[in-house]
């Protein structure tokens, strides 16, 4: 009687933890709730092997050139290094930098003007892009049904190997939600195992007086659209929020990119103008009081000295997380 007691007690504990999506359980509490709904597109180290097989593979660009990795390198938390605009198909260069991709199950909307407002749709975007990979999804769809691999991929991941547009988007999306980045020096401090050093200590302190109203913890965005006082490129043109919402007020805004590694996805900005985190402290130092259409958290002299400067990036670079930069889960697949 006893035993079978423990039996079902047991079956009971081992259900409730099966039920709980793989990508729910890979985030720490501290974390906020996520936006992703995850009983929409269900969990399974298959599909996301299937979507991180999709992710390196070039066949979803026109000419079978450029995959999604060409743009978003996994040593640079998915971030482009080489390029502020990024380069497509036929060396054609778009009119925005390479954002990291991590810890996306936390954004209410995609791109750096927020153009896209599902995970799941996002991938249609770069792939049907005449500047970066070109090509439809119909033809996507007919390479990968011509293609054997793919087959028995589909067909492991989803039971049969039926291969549909809906399948393929939410496989990426299943790679792409188990890039989770929880591991930096930040995190440990939070967790209280280890301790920040004097000029880390006084660089967060600086951070939370002046960018976490933006930039905020524990992800580092708030993912809200916001003008941090930079001028208009005019060969760009780029009016960010505006060009989607059409409100005068949305003009120069753009989405508050997480900073967590940040230290490795330069250059930085929607249009990489600045190459280090020397640039972008004097940037938030000088800015110009006389433009109103600056957000208002950010509409006062910062008054930063130089060693000031330096603890901000002292504290900046403990939200570098080695484990996340170099995990071999998200690296190239190897077959
Ligand atoms: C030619 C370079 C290029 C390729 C190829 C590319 N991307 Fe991107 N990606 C970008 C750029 C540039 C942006 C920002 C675009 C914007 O804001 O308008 C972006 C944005 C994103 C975002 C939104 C991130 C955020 O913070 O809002 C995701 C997710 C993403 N890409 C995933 C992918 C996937 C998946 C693929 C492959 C199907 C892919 N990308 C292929 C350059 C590329
Ligand atoms: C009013 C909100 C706001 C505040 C306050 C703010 N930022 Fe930002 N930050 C943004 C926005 C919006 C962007 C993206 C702007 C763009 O690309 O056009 C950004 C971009 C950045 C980037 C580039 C990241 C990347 O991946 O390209 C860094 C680094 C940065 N901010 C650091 C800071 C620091 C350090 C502070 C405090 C001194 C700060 N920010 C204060 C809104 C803010």
């Amino acid at each position: 009687m006893k035993n079978k007691i423990l039996l079902l007690l047991l079956s009971v504990v081992f259900l409730a933890l099966i039920s709980i999506d793989k990508h729910e359980s890979s985030f720490p509490k501290y974390f906020p709730k996520p936006v992703y709904q995850f009983e929409q597109n269900q969990s399974n180290d298959l599909k996301i092997e299937l979507g991180r097989t999709l992710f390196y593979d070039p066949i979803l660009s026109l000419d079978n050139t450029i995959s999604c990795a060409s743009c978003h390198n996994p040593y640079n938390a998915f971030a482009h290094v080489d390029h502020n605009l990024s380069h497509g198909i036929n060396d054609k260069i778009g009119k925005r930098n390479a954002p990291v991709l991590f810890n996306l199950a936390w954004h209410k909307s995609f791109m750096w003007d927020g153009a896209i407002n599902h995970l799941d749709v996002q991938a249609l975007a770069p792939i049907s892009h005449p500047d970066e990979m070109g090509e439809t999804m119909s033809n996507v769809l007919l390479k990968l049904n011509r293609n054997q691999i793919y087959k028995q991929l589909f067909y492991q991941a989803y039971g049969d190997s039926q291969i549909n547009t809906e399948r393929t988007l939410k496989s990426i999306s299943q790679f792409l939600l188990s890039l989770i980045s929880s591991n930096s020096k930040y995190d440990s401090m939070l967790l209280g195992k280890i301790q920040f050093n004097t000029q880390e200590q006084n660089g967060y302190r600086l951070f939370k007086l002046h960018c976490n109203f933006c930039h905020k913890e524990p992800l580092f965005s708030d993912f809200s659209f916001k003008n941090n006082g930079l001028s208009l490129d005019t060969s760009l043109n780029d009016f960010g929020r505006y060009s989607i919402s059409l409100l005068p007020n949305d003009s120069f805004k753009f989405k508050v990119p997480t900073l967590r590694n940040v230290e490795f996805s330069y250059p930085y900005m929607h249009d990489g103008r600045f190459k280090t985190l020397a640039q972008v402290m004097n940037h938030y130092n000088s800015i110009d009081l006389k433009n109103k259409k600056i957000s208002t958290e950010l509409q006062r002299n910062l008054n930063l000295s130089s060693n000031e400067k330096v603890d901000i990036i002292a504290f900046l670079r403990t939200l570098t997380d080695k484990k996340f930069l170099f995990n071999p889960q998200h690296a190239y697949p190897k077959k």
